[in-house]
């Protein structure tokens, strides 16, 4: 008998950073992200007894928002690299009882070879193509399954310009004279940099950093798209008051480490208080800035 994984990168940052394993942020960010989920599925136009793949399903947040806003009539696809993730969000599935409307295809989006050509009237996908390597042939594949006529809409965080401003932190830091200025900036630095890339090269050379909305536009221009609509959406807001506790323990995406995990393994217990004593006031006040940028996509397949 295989022995079946409980959980992977993926399925600890959708079930626990993503939130700092906190039952209270957790509401909040599930609040955040079924509006998201809303918006995605409005651009897909679903009618009674259409076929939606949301590709990379997590916890199936998009396909299960589906059912619910669609009913019983919508069947759902729901795909994802992570076996533990397809596990849960078939459990949450046969808990509301509409497991009968749902299909677990396990694999990458860039190899959709559990599904047949044309086979969905539409594609839905959050946060999930900043993941995939090869991002225009995973464009390609979602083209390939659609029906004629069919839509693809997603939305995805435009992460290249977080790392972009820890860049710009570092030529700040790096310009200054050893020892002087601030203490708290390079320390701000190895936790950031341990999120995201902090040199441009580094940037391009990562899937979740080497693109940017225009890139996302060529990639459906080039797998046969048409009907292309994109919107970009910049938030940069006061983030709301966190837990310093729960704060530490969550990370942005789920490649980057937790605060907790930078400053067990890179700072020294000095240096923790003091970055500790800095960060924790604007944390647990809400004064800390939170950018958020998000590119939306619409498409059509032609040939109707
Ligand atoms: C940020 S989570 C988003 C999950 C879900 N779509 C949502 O909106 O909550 C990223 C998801 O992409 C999946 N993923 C990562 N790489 C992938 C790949 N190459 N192909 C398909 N799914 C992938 C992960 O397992 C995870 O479920």
């Amino acid at each position: 008998m295989t022995h079946q994984q409980d959980s992977d990168i993926w399925s600890e940052w959708v079930l626990r950073r993503r939130h700092g394993d906190d039952t209270g942020y957790r509401q909040a960010v599930h609040a955040d992200v079924t509006r998201y989920a809303d918006r995605v599925l409005d651009g897909a136009r679903l009618r009674d007894g259409m076929t939606l793949a949301d590709i990379g399903t997590g916890d199936g947040l998009v396909g299960m928002r589906a059912i619910e806003r669609f009913g019983p009539s919508l069947r759902v696809l729901m795909t994802d690299i992570s076996a533990p993730l397809l596990r849960h969000a078939a459990h949450r599935a046969t808990e509301r009882g509409v497991e009968g409307q749902c299909t677990f295809v396990e694999g990458p989006a860039d190899k959709l070879s559990g599904i047949g050509d044309a086979a969905v009237d539409a594609v839905a996908m959050r946060a999930v193509l900043a993941y995939v390597e090869d991002k225009s042939t995973a464009m390609r594949e979602f083209y390939r399954i659609l029906k004629p006529g069919g839509r693809l809409s997603m939305a995805e965080p435009v992460l290249r310009d977080e790392a972009f401003e820890v860049c710009a932190l570092k030529r700040m830091v790096d310009a200054r004279p050893p020892g002087a200025g601030d203490a708290f900036f390079p320390l701000l630095l190895r936790w950031r940099s341990a999120q995201f890339p902090d040199t441009e090269e580094k940037a391009s050379a990562l899937p979740i950093t080497n693109y940017g909305e225009r890139d996302l536009v060529r990639f459906a221009i080039d797998a046969g798209f048409i009907d292309i609509h994109l919107e970009l959406h910049i938030d940069v807001v006061p983030a709301d008051p966190i837990a310093w506790d729960v704060f530490v323990e969550s990370s942005p995406h789920p490649l980057a480490p937790s605060l907790k995990a930078v400053l067990d393994e890179q700072f020294t217990k000095d240096e923790r208080a003091f970055f500790e004593a800095r960060l924790r006031p604007l944390v647990e006040s809400g004064k800390q800035f939170g950018a958020q940028r998000i590119a939306w996509l619409t498409a059509t397949k032609s040939g109707h």
